[in-house]
């Protein structure tokens, strides 16, 4: 049995905030769905698109740490979740992303601090079922065994960080734009955390809804910039930054038990309502 009591999606997306700005961020409201003065986006895909400018250095602004929760749509382009809508628990194309922004400020260590801390002993999530991915390096860019050593160093049992390439483990917003290697912690759903048949390494980024990815931690460090010739270069960013996304509603359907999205108090009250003008169940 899950053992923390439910919370609305309302009262996660304060907990969130209010704890990012007990640390030290500014609470910044979502921009709007469509990018202001950005032509390589139709749709913001991500809580760090408003960001952009400030990570590459281009814009300076009063706060160096941002909390956010972020209204996306991901239904074309690079990030397009589309294709997944009604085969997964988890896709929906338009969603909240909670996130926290470092601008040239901390780095790696406090945002799996921060990450950790804000799972485990602000949510109460049991240790034992999250698991962390990593990103396992390429041609291009090194492995990240500092982020791997940080989250052993927090708390979490070597066995559930595992290392992932590029597709996974490296995100950029766009064919351009800033980007960097990430980190992601998935979330075990099932009965029984004990359960060793299910609660397995290879459903991560497996088949299956019941791990999940809930967050992204992404450590912002390249802007990638394309050629005139077509090809793309990296270089690095004025300054090492940090750019996350949680995802509200797959959040809130862990911490309210239930098996999809769909059913959170967040989208569930949507559904119903647009049942009951088409007049069905
Ligand atoms: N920008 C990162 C993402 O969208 C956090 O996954």
């Amino acid at each position: 049995m899950l053992k923390f009591s439910s919370m609305t999606g309302n009262e996660i997306r304060n907990k969130f905030l209010t704890y990012f700005e007990r640390n030290g961020h500014k609470i910044v409201a979502s921009s709007p769905l469509l990018p202001a003065n950005d032509p390589t986006l139709l749709f913001t895909n991500a809580g760090m698109n408003q960001f952009k400018d400030v990570f590459l250095g281009n814009e300076k602004r009063d706060y160096k740490r941002a909390v956010t929760s972020q209204k996306c749509i991901r239904a074309g382009g690079k990030h397009n979740d589309l294709d997944e809508v009604g085969k997964t628990a988890r896709h929906h194309t338009f969603f909240e992303m909670l996130g926290n922004f470092s601008f040239g400020d901390y780095f790696k260590e406090d945002a799996i601090k921060y990450a950790w801390e804000f799972l485990v002993d602000e949510l109460k999530l049991e240790k034992s079922r999250l698991w962390f991915s990593v990103f396992e390096g390429d041609d291009e860019v090194g492995p990240d065994e500092e982020a791997r050593d940080l989250w052993i160093k927090v708390g979490a049992s070597p066995d559930r960080v595992l290392g992932f390439g590029r597709k996974v483990n490296f995100w950029q917003m766009g064919d351009t734009g800033p980007c960097g290697p990430c980190s992601e912690v998935h979330y075990y759903m099932g009965d029984d955390p004990l359960d060793p048949q299910k609660n397995r390494a290879e459903f991560v980024n497996g088949p299956g809804d019941t791990t999940m990815e809930i967050w992204n931690l992404v450590f912002m460090q390249y802007n990638r910039t394309q050629n005139e010739d077509g090809t793309f270069a990296l270089t690095p960013l004025p300054a090492p930054s940090v750019d996350t996304g949680m995802g509200l509603e797959r959040i809130a359907a862990v911490m309210q038990n239930v098996k999809t999205n769909y059913e959170t108090d967040l989208i569930k009250p949507i559904v119903e309502y647009t049942a009951s003008l088409a007049k069905v169940k």
